[in-house]
């Protein structure tokens, strides 16, 4: 699903823009050590800037856009850690909603919410019930997220309605696994977006990004501008995607 520019607002953006962004917001901690600061001031920053980087992709017309925030394996990190990431999250969210509403942004979250606290669970719930009836971008917080815990969801679904008489294992086939993950009813992702220097997935949306492009940054999330964005999409742009075609 390709989005054009004639559709939207001015240049200097490219002609073809993704329908479905993915970011994996990486290197808060990198950031903050570079400034002899503790994690958790990375953490904040990057917040900041998830903020600043949302609000744009939902103002050039990205229709959907999915960002990585908190691994099924983060539970691993040191339990001060953890802890202050939840809060952050908590006292985040409040605040962001304000901006997802002004900027008439729908927001899912993608992932098991039953592993947070009662009180973080309930304002996610919030989020996702007041902004649901928003029209513009989709933003997908891929919290408690990991595309094994996705895909091993899916199956045990799946078991259940054959169970329950509801599905015959012959209606199994990739159309019918997508409509079992949290991106049911959502395009393919198309562009994959990670900073930080890292080259790899960590587990994100294995499903989903099946045919994306990957463009990787030299540069930490808290740092990651707008400008840097613009660039990935001329990437992007440049890129011949041809699907297993010639
Ligand atoms: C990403 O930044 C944020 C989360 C995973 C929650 P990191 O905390 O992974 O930062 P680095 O990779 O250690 O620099
Ligand atoms: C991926 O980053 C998860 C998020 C950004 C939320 P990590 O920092 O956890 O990934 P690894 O450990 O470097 O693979
Ligand atoms: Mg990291």
């Amino acid at each position: 699903m390709l989005f054009h520019k004639k559709d939207r607002g001015p240049a200097p953006l490219p002609q073809v823009l993704p329908a479905h962004v993915g970011i994996i917001m990486d290197g808060n901690g990198r950031w903050a050590k570079k400034r002899h600061q503790p994690r958790s001031a990375g953490h904040r920053a990057g917040a900041q800037n998830f903020r600043t980087i949302t609000q744009y992709c939902s103002r050039i017309g990205i229709k959907v856009l999915t960002v990585y925030t908190f691994s099924t394996e983060n539970w691993s990190r040191p339990a001060e850690e953890v802890g202050g990431l939840l809060s952050l999250f908590k006292d985040y969210l409040e605040e962001a909603l304000r901006d997802f509403m002004d900027e008439n942004i729908r927001v899912r979250f993608i992932g098991d919410k039953g592993g947070f606290p009662p009180d973080l669970q309930a304002l996610m719930g919030r989020v996702e019930e007041e902004s649901s009836v928003k029209t513009g971008m989709v933003l997908n917080l891929a919290m408690n997220y990991g595309g094994r815990a996705e895909l091993s969801r899916a199956a045990r679904r799946f078991a259940e309605d054959v169970q329950a008489g509801r599905a015959k294992p012959e209606d199994m086939d990739e159309s019918c696994l997508a409509g079992y993950l949290y991106t049911a009813g959502q395009p393919d992702l198309d562009l994959l977006i990670r900073p930080s220097g890292e080259q790899r997935l960590s587990n994100f949306l294995l499903w989903q990004c099946a045919y994306a492009e990957f463009v990787f940054f030299d540069i930490l999330w808290p740092d990651f501008k707008t400008q840097d964005l613009d660039k990935a999409l001329q990437i992007y742009a440049s890129r011949q995607r041809r699907f297993g075609g010639v």
